[in-house]
């Protein structure tokens, strides 16, 4: 068994399909976030070519993985970002998720090369407290909110933005960033993030059911995603997702997603350490089988007690 054929699906013994690939392209950031889980990270080794990259993303593209998610560290502090994006074969999304720090500058190429969509994480719009939560220096708010006119001036839409929410730090700014939003004119889309434990963070949760409750009752309209089941609220014109990962059955028992370190290796699962694949080294003929493995290892973090 070696290239799938062309009806070959990665589903894994949970029945799930996996259609989208989530890239770390580095682990290096720019920002030091007091809650960041790294995408897991704990040390990789080395940073993966322009060509290992595509050669990944070309052999899922052969198994029906049509969404890819560029993700780090910062991926903007890859100088080669645009080759990357250029060497991938064709895809029906192609996002990043970036800090925005860098973003300003680098926009309009990055749409060139054929980036579609940016998810910007901007936990507050008060500068004091973005500098607390980024540990960033003067200057660097301003820059993010550039980046993010850029994005959505140069078509990089929709354009979301990430707020973890973090108790006594940002929580009381939901309105004030749905004020925000909507200045962009439904380009702009607010994605609230339940804060998860990948470090010391207990002292900032916040309550997520209390801040969904007050969505709810000043919402027009609500619609249920497919994927994770997330919520979609608008308000006054205002689009709003929630992400509500922690102890959520219907999250993992959704996920289509597989990810890859930046240093080469399919993780089965952002919440579990083990079971990496490490495809760094591999030709493309030898990848489509080490896909299959790291498929194989996958079991939803969050599962029903018959499931177990
Ligand atoms: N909990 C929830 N989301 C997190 N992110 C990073 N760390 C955490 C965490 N501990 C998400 C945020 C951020 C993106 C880069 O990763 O959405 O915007």
């Amino acid at each position: 068994m070696n290239a799938p054929h062309k009806t070959e699906f990665l589903t894994d013994s949970y029945g799930r399909t996996i259609k989208s690939l989530r890239m770390s392209v580095t682990d290096r950031c720019n920002l030091n976030c007091i809650y960041c889980h790294n995408e897991g990270s704990t040390g990789t080794t080395g940073e993966m070519s322009v060509e290992t990259i595509s050669n990944i993303v070309h052999v899922a593209a052969d198994f029906g993985v049509n969404r890819l998610k560029i993700s780090g560290g910062e991926p903007l502090l890859r100088k080669d970002l645009e080759d990357i994006l250029v060497s991938l074969p064709p895809l029906k999304d192609v996002s990043m998720t970036t800090n925005g720090v860098l973003l300003q500058e680098r926009a309009l190429s990055l749409k060139n090369a054929g980036l579609d969509r940016v998810n910007i994480s901007l936990d507050s719009l008060n500068e004091g407290s973005y500098r607390h939560i980024t540990k960033c220096k003067d200057g660097v708010f301003r820059k993010v909110i550039g980046g993010i006119h850029a994005a959505v001036d140069v078509g990089l839409t929709p354009v979301k933005l990430n707020m973890v929410l973090l108790k006594d730090v940002n929580e009381s700014e939901v309105e004030a960033m749905l004020s925000f939003v909507r200045g962009f004119q439904g380009e702009v889309i607010l994605q609230l993030i339940q804060l998860m434990d990948f470090r010391d963070v207990a002292c900032y949760h916040a309550d997520v059911d209390e801040i969904e409750k007050e969505l709810e009752l000043k919402a027009g309209c609500v619609q249920v995603r497919e994927l994770h089941h997330r919520k979609k609220y608008l308000i006054d014109g205002a689009e709003v997702e929630f992400v509500r990962p922690v102890d959520n059955t219907e999250f993992c028992a959704n996920c289509n997603r597989l990810r890859v370190t930046s240093d080469g290796k399919l993780r089965p699962c952002l919440l579990v350490n083990d079971g990496l694949v490490d495809v760094s080294h591999a030709s493309v003929k030898e990848m489509p089988d080490l896909f299959r493995l790291a498929i194989s290892r996958r079991i939803p973090y969050y599962r029903k007690q018959k499931e177990i």
